[in-house]
């Protein structure tokens, strides 16, 4: 194995342990949880030995410049966090290969014309409170820090109290134009999470854009009581109207083509085997190529599905990352292929305030936010390859 190859796989291995699930596989790393506070340590310690300078910022996002922080930065990275249950590549790849990125500059004597920062954003997944890239939209100001603040987890905990856990001010969270402003090209490498890659042929590509999507609650109410005393005629439960709601939301996105609904999460008040229950909470997870047909099968869902409530809890508008810039780093990159993805990303959230580019590396089964998730070492060597010359080309 070569030394370069080594760099990528030390680093995936290095946090192998932190947050593995052992209940349902794969890693549970959620924002400010013993793992996520591992995984930041990690990442402290890692570029510190690199001889990067951490500065946190006032959202939770952790940089790592390469001598002074100043404007007109290139910045790359990607997160920490996981999904329940997630893959050991979706955010921890783009930060192990801007590491190992920066590790090989520094072998071989470069030295960058322009700041440079490797970057950890916060809670891209939502999976903790709800909102995905909550750290990059507190940061540009797409999220009131208030409301961010009131989130609260599965176990009513709320962001700001998390947030004091960590070690966090969340009196300071709120748009933060002074690091935004600092950034001057944002570039994310990401593990595809499809088989686009595979399917072109390719090692390595460049994202064109991201599907719009959102996540929204909702709440059916009936009446608690007993599984076996209750008869079936006259009951009121919630689950049985739930249930309905989930078909309704595979039919609407199936007469839709190109769009995607999910509900991954169904939660039940109070949850007994034996308990019919007085209210069910699913949460749904809707993607289309642009705003508008996104709206349009939400819309549908929501008049398909009986809920006494339908609340969105995070909106991402479709994103078409910077056209030259796309086609610049393709082509700087012997003319890799250019595609788009239905995964959500901080590259889109920053798309929209700074010049941003994505890069993805195949994932042969195209498994993604499972444990199932993958990338060859050889496919991540090129990542990190391309992530080099893309860096020294802007540097
Ligand atoms: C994050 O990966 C998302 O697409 O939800
Ligand atoms: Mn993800
Ligand atoms: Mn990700």
């Amino acid at each position: 194995m070569s030394e370069t190859a080594h760099g990528v796989l030390a680093g995936l291995d290095e946090i192998r342990d932190l947050g593995a699930d052992p209940v349902r596989g794969g890693y549970s790393r959620h924002l400010w949880s013993t793992a996520e506070l591992g995984l930041r340590e990690w990442f402290v310690e890692r570029a510190t030995r690199l001889g990067l300078g951490i500065d946190r910022d006032r959202n939770g996002n952790l940089w790592a410049w390469w001598g002074e922080p100043g404007a007109d930065a290139v910045v790359t990275g990607s997160h920490l966090d996981s999904v329940p249950g997630g893959g050991a590549y979706d955010g921890p790849l783009g930060v192990v290969s801007a590491l190992d990125a920066v590790a090989r500059l520094k072998a071989r004597g470069f030295t960058p014309h322009r700041p440079f920062a490797v970057i950890v954003f916060a809670e891209e997944e939502g999976s903790r409170f709800g909102v995905a890239c909550l750290g990059s939209r507190l940061m540009v100001g797409s999220l009131d820090p208030a409301v961010a603040g009131a989130l609260r987890d599965r176990d009513g905990v709320t962001l700001a109290d998390a947030a004091r856990y960590a070690g966090e001010d969340p009196e300071l969270f709120g748009p933060d134009p002074a690091a935004l402003g600092r950034i001057g090209l944002f570039i994310e490498l990401h593990v595809e999470q499809g088989r686009g890659l595979v399917d072109l042929g390719s090692a390595v590509g460049v994202a064109s854009g991201i599907l719009a999507h959102g996540r929204w609650r909702l709440s059916f109410e009936g009446e608690g009581n007993h599984a076996g005393a209750t008869p079936m005629i006259g009951r009121r439960d919630p689950m049985v109207a739930a249930a309905a709601a989930i078909l309704a939301v595979r039919e609407a996105a199936l007469a839709r083509p190109g769009t995607r609904a999910t509900v991954g999460r169904l939660e039940a008040v109070p949850g007994g085997t034996n308990v019919i229950p007085s209210r069910v909470q699913l949460w749904l997870d809707a993607r289309a190529e642009t705003d508008a047909e996104a709206h349009e099968l939400v819309a549908t869902i929501a008049a398909r599905a009986s809920a006494s409530a339908f609340v969105e809890e995070s909106w991402s508008s479709s994103v078409e990352f910077d056209a030259s810039l796309r086609d610049r780093f393709a082509a700087g990159l012997g003319g890799v292929p250019v595609l788009s993805t239905g995964a959500g990303h901080d590259a889109g959230v920053l798309a929209a305030h700074v010049p941003s580019a994505m890069l993805f590396v195949r994932n042969p089964s195209g498994v993604s936010h499972a444990p199932g998730e993958f990338a060859e070492l050889a496919d991540c060597v090129a990542g990190t390859d391309a992530l080099e010359s893309l860096l020294v080309s802007v540097l």
